[in-house]
């Protein structure tokens, strides 16, 4: 029997300290936008990497019809686009993606990735996307936004 629940589990893994992604992609409905931490680097050779969606979420079907998705790593002052995104919408943020090849990205991300789907995982109550990297743009300059323990934050100083 096991000794701990789903809200034991949830505190135990928010002890992982992550950035923040925003994932997208674009179908006939138009585009879709999603707040999400459960980002991955898979592979270097071929360029992979992963996203982990609830079988609830929206995307998960939207990404099924378009086969492609963009990752964007948001920036440490993108706490709003994060929220925004994970359904508190923001009547000021509805228009702000912009096109990348066909695909929509969060403008003035720290990082954007491209990406068409290789693999598809369905691992208990959420999906994995394995994605092929395609194309990919970085702003070494700008700072990542964190999430742990349930809260946002930024960094500190590099140690
Ligand atoms: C910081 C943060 C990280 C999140 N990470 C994920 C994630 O990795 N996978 C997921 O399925 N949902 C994640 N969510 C929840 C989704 O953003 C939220 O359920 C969203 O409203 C789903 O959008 P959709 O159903 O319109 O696609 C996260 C939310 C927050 C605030």
């Amino acid at each position: 029997m096991l000794r701990f629940d789903a809200r034991d589990l949830r505190n135990a893994c928010g002890s992982f300290a992550t950035g923040v992604t925003v994932i997208t992609t674009r179908t006939d409905d138009g585009d879709h936008g999603m707040t999400a931490n459960a980002f991955m680097s898979v592979s270097l050779d071929p360029p992979l990497i992963s996203i982990s969606l609830d079988h609830k979420s929206k995307m998960r079907e939207r990404i099924r019809a378009s086969g492609r998705y963009a990752v964007s790593i948001l920036g440490d002052d993108m706490e709003h686009v994060a929220w925004h995104f994970a359904g508190r919408h923001n009547e000021a943020l509805s228009t702000i993606l912009e096109d990348r090849h066909d695909l929509p990205v969060v403008p003035g991300a720290a990082a954007v990735f491209l990406t068409e789907v290789e693999q598809e995982v369905d691992a208990g109550d959420h999906t994995l996307f394995i994605g092929r990297v395609t194309h990919l743009e970085r702003r070494a300059e700008i700072g990542p936004l964190l999430f742990c323990g349930g809260k946002f934050a930024r960094l500190a100083a590099a140690i």
